[in-house]
């Protein structure tokens, strides 16, 4: 049985499938309308979500399965002290798929070795988002006719912003793409994604904080809002989140074809101005998302079937238990409780680890 937790569970083949099945979908919905039927979805929502909740919904009753759920921490058992794991065995006896959006980084990786069901991760903390990378990549394929080959240039909040992470990480294993990371100062990719992701594999790309400079070279703009809520320092985040809004005028020097994409919801970054402009994309990607998300929901359903066997993803690297300590306050491990502490080993000799539910460094 497989689950989607991070945008790396899938290899390149298998995006291509699924942006193929979503295609499918668009030109001939009838044939799916029936797909799911008599299967459940549980949408487990212990954070805000409008779109992504309301995206897999749609996909749900859109190939005639039907939904159950919650939409905030407050309403589940997780306010009278349950664990993501017991929630997770509990939702398995109701539902044939799980999608789970949490504050904390690693719960829906939790919930997916707990679940006798596939469980999608829906968002979780600042880490990443896999299936918001499905909407990006689907969006970045139908606008551009490819992902390889593309300049993509991420604005905003790049330290806190997991749809940014997962969607580095997914153009990481395609060829020849060039990133341009425009962020202030403080709001720099974390250290996984630049050392694990984007060095570890080659990519090419240049940091800046000027968003106009790096405008003309772009084929993608992917704007960010800031991340208000993850900030440890209200002060912080009232100083940096005006830092990048994109106006027609600053607009005049990028290439005619540039797509620019968002993963909503925006505050301020995109004038509205833009959004009757034939650059402006994230009004599609939010439906190019919704084809995904049935394009997921299909696959991983019919996986459950043909393997209902949990299977526990290998990257290869070695695992240590319980001799380290997670420290980064957002990772599921300072919450749930009697959950071993698990890290990655990825460099021996120099004793660096990383948490495998956060990715957060510590050493040996
Ligand atoms: C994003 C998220 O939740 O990380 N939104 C989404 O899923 N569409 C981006 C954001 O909240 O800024």
């Amino acid at each position: 049985m497989r689950s989607l937790i991070d945008i790396l569970d899938f290899s390149v083949e298998e995006l291509d499938a699924l942006m193929d099945t979503a295609a499918d979908i668009i030109a001939d919905p009838a044939r799916y309308a029936e797909a799911c039927k008599g299967k459940k979805l549980a949408t487990l929502f212990f954070e805000p979500s409008t779109r992504t909740r309301l995206s897999f919904e749609a996909a749900m009753l859109e190939l005639g399965g039907s939904v159950i759920g919650f939409s905030e921490a407050s309403s589940s058992s997780a306010a009278k002290g349950e664990s993501v794991a017991d929630t997770a065995k509990v939702i398995s006896c109701y539902a044939d798929i799980i999608a789970m959006r949490h504050p904390k980084e690693g719960a829906p990786y939790v919930a997916s070795r707990n679940a006798d069901v596939p469980v999608i991760n829906a968002g979780d903390g600042g880490h990443s988002h896999p299936t918001q990378t499905l909407a990006d990549l689907f969006t970045i394929r139908r606008e551009k006719g490819r992902v390889s080959g593309l300049t993509v240039g991420f604005c905003g909040d790049l330290k806190y912003g997991r749809t940014v992470h997962s969607l580095i990480t997914a153009l990481s294993r395609y060829e020849d793409v060039r990133l341009v990371l425009i962020s202030p100062e403080e709001l720099k990719v974390p250290s996984y994604v630049r050392y694990e992701v984007i060095e570890k594999n080659g990519m090419t790309y240049t940091e800046t904080t000027n968003l106009e400079a790096a405008l003309p070279e772009l084929d993608i703009l992917y704007m960010t809002r800031v991340q208000g809520e993850r900030f440890a320092n209200r002060e912080d985040y009232l100083r940096l989140r005006d830092s990048y809004i994109l106006t027609l005028e600053k607009l005049a020097g990028s290439k005619p074809d540039l797509a620019i994409l968002h993963p909503l919801p925006r505050v301020n970054e995109i004038s509205v101005q833009i959004d009757k402009d034939p650059r402006a994309c994230y009004f599609k990607q939010v439906a190019n998302g919704k084809y995904m998300r049935m394009a997921l929901i299909l696959k991983l359903l019919e996986e459950a079937v043909n393997n209902p066997v949990l299977e526990e993803p290998d990257d290869g690297l070695p695992r240590i238990y319980n001799q380290l300590t997670c420290k980064n306050r957002r990772c599921i491990t300072t919450v749930e409780q009697e959950l071993d502490q698990i890290f990655k080993v990825l460099n021996a000799e120099h004793g660096i680890c990383r948490c495998l539910y956060c990715e957060a460094k510590e050493k040996l």
